[in-house]
């Protein structure tokens, strides 16, 4: 289906307000509602899944240390609107329609973290095996950062937050306020996705491998999924009217599987002020700005130096990139001729203080396996440590204790790792030689280690780690103990079985 781009207004998120407001906190409720939307002029109104009946769901905006409680109403249909796999993790005897919702990225007790057997059905109905909780709670302790919401039910999170269930959430303070950065109507969240579509309008998202053979499941689950397509804030290849002076972009790559190689036309700049867990020590130029899959990226563009012009933001899909693949091109900026107001905000060099977790003791190291193998119907199954997700709980990180997390990926491609409950720090990547590995086991570095990338020296919550390298990150484990869940963001992956739980324990409980 060929879609025109850069015909329609990008969308804004409306911001979530509250039901009730007091000394205590905040209590909101949001509902998870089947409806139709308008993705693109020319597409019929497109059956999605949202919060509040919106596609991305509503912004919530709410300061550090401001409580909230949110209720997230189950309102949706008894039948999926994508095909669902119920060949694994016994998916045959659950519900098709089960959510649960999480905040990425975010400090919270286990039981509002959105652990994926606490699903439940419409209204409540039924429930997954632990924590039965439709009220969660969000104290907001940490620093300011870009956050987002989105589903995580056991074995169908990439159907549910295909089918539009993801939304952004950002934490603020008075000391980030107080930086000048663009705010009001020049800071502007853009949730990237891609998506297919059939001729009549509906989401596209595949019944099992195009090679499928007849021993298959039907519907079957897919290793990965790219669309042809790109929506940002719920738009099809959207255009964005600009002013002549700079922006603050919080910009979130919530796809399934696509990492994107953003870039803008004419060569101008990102100036990367902020990474997945808040603002970065110092500003980062950037001419190319990777996002894998959960990764945010918080921007300044500067548009000054283009009045009058259309600039595009790109994705470069390398050399080998298919002509006819459109997902190339974003969104498009069209710069007007003049600012209605001056330019008053500033682009700090220096932004933040993080203090290195490297000073810490590091009471454990955990050396984990990103590892390839195949079902009994001869499918791809990735996992975590060559354990699968009922497995026993295997890391067992003490409350208040620092840890290096090793990961070495033995397969083809990169996955991004993401670990719920802590921001992290990246500490290196190291080269080996993965055909060595794979005729004896052995590790044989090819190079040495290498720095994260600048933009990756602040807190991070999902981290590349590339095919045939060593990626180690350090994470201090508190302020909550309980069971957690770490996995590989590409969604596609993490249903089938690149999930693990992990298990946050206090020093009486490790020694049994
Ligand atoms: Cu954004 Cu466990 O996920
Ligand atoms: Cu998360
Ligand atoms: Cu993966």
């Amino acid at each position: 289906m060929k879609l025109n781009k850069f015909v329609d207004q990008l969308p804004i998120m409306n911001t979530l307000q509250p039901l009730e407001r007091d000394i205590h906190g905040s209590y909101y409720e949001v509902s998870m509602e089947e409806f139709r939307q308008k993705l693109h002029r020319d597409l019929r109104p497109t059956r999605v899944w949202g919060y509040n009946r919106q596609f991305p769901g509503p912004t919530f905006d709410v300061n550090q240390g401001e409580q909230i409680q949110v209720k997230w109403m189950n309102h949706l249909p008894e039948k999926h609107i994508l095909p669902v796999d119920k060949s694994f993790h016994h998916l045959a005897h659950l519900p098709e329609v089960r959510t649960v919702v999480h905040l990425h990225g975010s400090e919270t007790k286990p039981e509002s973290d959105g652990y994926p057997e606490a699903w439940y059905t419409r209204n409540f109905k039924e429930t997954g095996p632990v924590f039965k909780k439709e009220i969660y709670e969000y104290p907001n302790r940490q620093r300011p950062a870009t956050l987002w919401y989105h589903d995580h039910a056991m074995g169908i999170t990439r159907l549910n937050v295909y089918s539009g269930l993801s939304g952004m959430y950002i934490i603020r303070n008075e000391q980030e306020k107080r930086r000048n950065l663009p705010e009001g109507k020049y800071e502007v969240p853009l949730m990237i996705q891609d998506r297919s579509f059939n001729e009549d309008g509906s989401l596209f998202y595949p019944q099992g491998p195009d090679d499928a053979g007849d021993n298959l499941p039907h519907p079957s689950i897919v290793p990965a999924f790219n669309g042809d397509t790109i929506l940002v804030n719920g738009k099809v290849w959207p255009y964005f009217e600009v002013e002549p002076r700079k922006y603050r972009f919080r910009i979130l790559n919530a796809s399934n599987t696509r990492g994107y190689q953003l870039s803008l036309e004419s060569k101008e700049p990102f100036y990367q002020i902020g990474s997945d867990g808040g603002l970065l020590r110092k500003t980062v130029k950037l001419n190319q700005l990777s996002l894998e899959p959960a990764e945010r990226a918080d921007v300044i563009i500067d548009f000054q130096g283009h009045p009058g012009e259309n600039l595009i933001l790109k994705n470069d899909l390398g050399p080998d990139a298919d002509p006819d693949d459109e997902t190339d091109e974003i969104m498009q900026f069209r710069v007007s001729a003049d600012a209605s107001e001056k330019d008053s905000s500033t682009l700090p060099k220096n932004l933040s203080h993080i203090p290195s977790l490297k000073q810490n003791n590091i009471h454990a190291i955990r050396n984990l396996k990103l590892a390839g193998s195949e079902d009994e119907y001869g499918r791809p199954l990735l996992l975590l440590d060559n354990k699968k997700w009922v497995d026993p709980v295997s890391e067992k990180p003490r409350l208040g204790t620092t840890e290096i997390w090793s990961f070495t990926n033995i397969t083809g491609f990169a996955h991004p790792i993401h670990i719920h409950l802590v921001q992290f720090q990246v500490l290196d990547r190291q080269p080996f030689d993965l055909d060595q590995y794979n005729k004896d086991g052995s590790i044989i570095f090819t190079g040495p280690t290498t720095a994260p990338n600048l933009n990756e020296r602040g807190w991070k919550d999902t981290i590349t780690a590339p095919s045939a390298q060593i990626t180690r990150v350090i994470a201090h484990f508190a302020p909550y103990t309980g069971d957690y869940v770490w996995h590989c963001h590409i969604l596609e992956h993490e249903d089938y079985d690149m999930m693990r739980p992990f298990r946050v324990v206090d020093e009486n409980e490790e020694k049994s």
